[in-house]
């Protein structure tokens, strides 16, 4: 057995605003393992980014890790110093954002942008620094990366923008990636092939990779485990094939029900009734209770995320059959 590169324990990371403490990450536990895939889906305002940006140290006032470990090869994150966290990123731990010019500098050239990256890390001289980021652009789809590596931001459309913003984050060979919606703004089909090719790298050199997305169809043929996220806890947890076959909570059922299959073409989508609770007014227990057509009394009590079957969690009073 390999230890995990990321386990998260009970992590709890809260705002604290003027009008309420808003949890957004509320006990949540996943792991991950060299060159495993975990896809980490969830509607919009579940607390995915809030979960990524806690592991790599990016949370600031009034948001606080209230309690909870982040263990990166068994070394607590909660407990790091900023230098400690600061060298971590970049070279261990990358991320890559949604919007690529969260990662590019708009008036530098790539090139400068990637070999100070690496030069930022490790001292190496700038031909090899060049050699990697070569490299780097050639892995991730990018054509003739010479002459790429010339160019400014603005010189390549969205999709080759966010193909230079993870080239940047794999620069360094990381051990962990955390990819926040990294291809939402980008058609479906290319989503999927960035994602192909990424779990491909990674199964190669062995990084981990999140794949955070509120669409599960994008991860669904490629994650090795799902976990999916409600209100700031994970709901269900469980390989990638389980999940999308024998979903047992409510809500990933609904998820599931809602992404087109060629079976079902012509055929009304389901969709989850009611909005996403606003995070300042959860109901007590299960937050999904009031949307849920399996609701009981005993949803007023939080359920623990229960086994189902081995390694395959979900937490439910009442799982789907
Ligand atoms: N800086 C902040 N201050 C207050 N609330 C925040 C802040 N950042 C995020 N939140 C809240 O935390 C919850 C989870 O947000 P987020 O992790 O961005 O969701 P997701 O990425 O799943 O769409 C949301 O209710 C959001 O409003
Ligand atoms: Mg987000």
């Amino acid at each position: 057995m390999t230890a995990p590169t990321l386990k998260l324990v009970n992590l709890k990371t809260h705002f604290f605003t003027r009008e309420g403490v808003v949890k957004s990450v509320d006990g949540v536990d996943f792991e991950v393992k060299a060159g495993e895939v975990l896809g980490l889906v969830g509607e919009s305002g579940s607390g995915k980014s809030v979960t990524g940006f806690s592991i790599l140290g990016l949370i600031d006032p009034p948001g606080r890790i209230v309690d909870g470990q982040i263990l990166y090869r068994g070394e607590d994150l909660t407990r790091a110093t900023p230098e400690r966290l600061r060298a971590l990123r970049g070279k261990n731990i990358a991320m890559v954002f949604q919007d690529p010019m969260m990662t590019l500098n708009p008036v530098l050239r790539v090139d400068t942008q990637m070999i100070e990256a690496v030069r930022a890390h490790d001292d190496v001289d700038d031909a090899a620094a060049r050699a990697r980021a070569l490299a780097a652009l050639a892995q991730v789809g990018i054509p003739s990366p010479e002459a790429r590596l010339r160019s400014y931001p603005h010189q390549f459309s969205g999709g080759m923008r966010q193909r230079v913003a993870i080239a940047i984050a794999l620069l360094n060979r990381p051990d962990l990636i955390v990819a926040d919606e990294p291809t939402t703004a980008l058609d479906v089909t290319i989503q999927g092939q960035i994602l192909f090719e990424m779990r491909k790298l990674c199964r190669d050199t062995g990084t981990a990779l999140i794949w955070v997305t509120h669409d599960l169809a994008v991860v669904a043929g490629l994650a090795d485990h799902i976990a999916v996220m409600y209100a700031g806890r994970i709901v269900e947890h469980g390989p990638t094939a389980t999940i999308l076959e024998q979903p047992r909570h409510p809500y990933t059922r609904g998820l599931i029900g809602s992404v087109p299959t060629r079976g079902h073409r012509g055929q009304a989508l389901f969709q989850i009734p009611g909005m996403a609770p606003s995070p300042l007014r959860l109901p007590p227990g299960c937050a999904f209770q009031p949307r849920c057509d399996r609701a009981s009394d005993q949803c007023a009590t939080m359920p623990d995320l229960r086994d189902m079957a081995p390694d395959h969690h979900a937490r439910c009073w009442h799982p789907v059959a």
